[in-house]
């Protein structure tokens, strides 16, 4: 079946220009991500807009938040390298694709090989000991754990102490459940014409 890789038009002019290697990326997850079993199966258009645009989003509003200088990025329960894996193929700060799972963290340093991505690094990790330690780092989580279970994770004092923005995909009800000690605001976007998928942006301001 054909699909348009489309990118809407918040992302136009910044990631027009990767479009090669993200057709490599949709080709990879497509053929060796279902094949592994690292993504179940489905249609091309939705592995375009549900992981390639929705990811994209992810490494938009990190610009518009941080100064990647000064950080590093953590993919927390990266799967198939979602959202890492666009994340860096679309800038070089160097982003660590974090999972519990050795047989996904060899997919992926097969896959990262292949996209010769040197900035991109597997590593085979519990995500809860990574929130806990990490410092001077962006991370990002899509489908992995709530807006509210990383909130209850979380001491207000380890943002601001650690240097930390946290970036979760949520849903339009999550609003409801934000945690009053901490500053989480809700980006909403479009991933095609129709559908609108949140992005939790949560910080110690
Ligand atoms: C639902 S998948 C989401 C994958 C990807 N982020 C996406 O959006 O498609 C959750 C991933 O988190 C990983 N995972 C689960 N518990 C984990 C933990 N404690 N530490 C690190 N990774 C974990 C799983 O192996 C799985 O790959």
């Amino acid at each position: 079946m054909s699909f348009e890789p489309q990118i809407p038009e918040w992302g136009l002019d910044s990631f027009k220009k990767h479009q090669n290697k993200l057709i490599e990326y949709h080709n990879w997850l497509k053929d060796t991500g279902i094949k592994t079993g690292l993504i179940s199966k489905k249609t091309d258009q939705f592995i375009w807009d549900e992981f390639i645009i929705h990811s994209l989003y992810f490494a938009k509003l990190i610009k518009k938040y941080k100064n990647l200088k000064e950080c590093e990025i953590i993919d927390l329960g990266t799967g198939a390298g979602i959202p890492g894996i666009p994340i860096s193929i679309v800038n070089k700060t160097n982003v660590s694709l974090v999972d519990n799972k050795q047989k996904r963290i060899y997919e992926l340093e097969r896959l990262v090989k292949i996209l010769n991505l040197n900035n991109a690094k597997p590593t085979k990790q519990d995500a809860n000991t990574i929130l806990n330690k990490a410092k001077n780092s962006i991370i990002v989580m899509r489908c992995y754990v709530s807006t509210s279970s990383v909130l209850k994770a979380l001491e207000k004092k380890q943002l601001k102490e650690n240097n930390l923005t946290i970036f979760v995909s949520s849903n339009s009800k999550s609003t409801d459940i934000l945690n009053k000690m901490f500053h989480v605001k809700q980006e909403k976007f479009l991933i095609n014409k129709n559908n609108f998928r949140y992005i939790d942006v949560i910080t110690d301001m």
